[in-house]
């Protein structure tokens, strides 16, 4: 089992040295860059990227307080259609290079009843393919259904090791229900023999899950899980200041488990390049964090 690490202390310090005199230089050096991007021409846009997310849904049955979809989403709601999938996958039937297919952006997609013939539709096509979870509709019919459709990951989501920890931000959950869930999930892959999805227990880091760690590692290995990704918690870039004061209790108390700047964050930002979304009535954008609610 795999596990992705969280920002570690040697991290964490050179995010600090920032807000110093050192980091002028890489201010100047940031202006210049933004200044030069506009003479960039067009054609370098013009690649596919290298992943597409598709918003299958921008409706969810959950109200996690700090997620967009709970607070900012202001586009209508909807499931899309799996004809209108497979026109957009079909767009990409002559290239080489497939981008890879995400199956998630701002709702769940297993409200979505045709998830697994669009993932059995984007494979059959030659794309690698990822969903994210909260894992409240999984039993063991859908489990199946997922699996034999041949996705290539997925992140079964539970946020803490306790009814509290889970609760509290995944509000309207039932810990006991996902737990078994995600369990039954994992069983069934193990029953079909199936080397397909690569199975990742995902928990945010909050306040709560923060004591937590030690028991979501000895449960994931337990259950068979292949790798363990502890995700940091974020306040939101566009939450307002009583929103962040709000739910600050979330954050954990340890600096080294919170979500920081990386001081080796790039000049120019290469995600409109690398991501594209796809809404569920067909809007496309590349990704920007305002994209939600848009
Ligand atoms: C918007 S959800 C969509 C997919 C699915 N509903 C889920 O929860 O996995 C995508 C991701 O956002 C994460 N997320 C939600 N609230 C977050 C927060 N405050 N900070 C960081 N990630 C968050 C979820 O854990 C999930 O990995
Ligand atoms: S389950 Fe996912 S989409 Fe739904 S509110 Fe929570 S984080 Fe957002």
């Amino acid at each position: 089992m795999e596990m992705t690490q969280t920002p570690t202390e040697p991290n964490l310090a050179r995010a600090q040295v920032s807000g110093s005199w050192k980091a002028k230089p890489a201010r100047l050096a940031t202006a210049v860059a933004r200044w030069g991007a506009n003479y960039i021409p067009l054609s370098f846009f013009k690649r596919n990227p290298k992943q597409i997310i598709i918003d299958v849904t921008n409706s969810c049955n959950l109200r996690c307080p700090v997620c967009p979809v709970t607070f900012a989403m202001t586009r209508p709601r909807g499931l899309m259609s799996f004809e209108l999938f497979c026109l957009i996958i079909d767009d990409f039937i002559a290239e080489t290079n497939k981008p890879e297919i995400f199956f998630n952006f701002s709702g769940e997609p297993t409200l979505n009843k045709q998830l697994p013939d669009m993932i059995a539709y984007a494979n059959k096509n030659g794309h690698g393919t990822f969903v994210s979870t909260n894992a409240t509709r999984l039993g063991a019919e859908s489990a199946e259904r997922i699996i034999h459709s041949g996705l290539s990951r997925i992140a079964l989501c539970l946020d803490g090791f306790s009814k509290t920890a889970q609760e509290v931000y995944r509000v309207n959950s039932d810990f006991d229900a996902v737990k078994k869930n995600i369990e039954t999930f994992l069983s069934v892959k193990r029953r079909l023999n199936a080397r397909n999805p690569v199975t990742i227990l995902q928990t945010l880091l909050t306040s709560y899950s923060e004591p937590q760690i030690d028991d979501l590692l000895k449960w994931a290995k337990e259950c068979g899980f292949d790798k363990v990704r502890f995700k940091t918690f974020s306040l939101g870039s566009h939450t307002s200041r009583e929103m962040r004061a709000a739910y600050s209790h979330f954050l954990p108390e340890s600096r080294a488990l919170r979500r920081h700047a990386d001081a080796r964050e790039s000049i120019l930002c290469s995600v409109p390049r690398s991501q594209t979304v796809v809404f569920w009535n067909v809007r496309t954008r590349p990704l920007s964090t305002r994209m939600c609610g848009a």
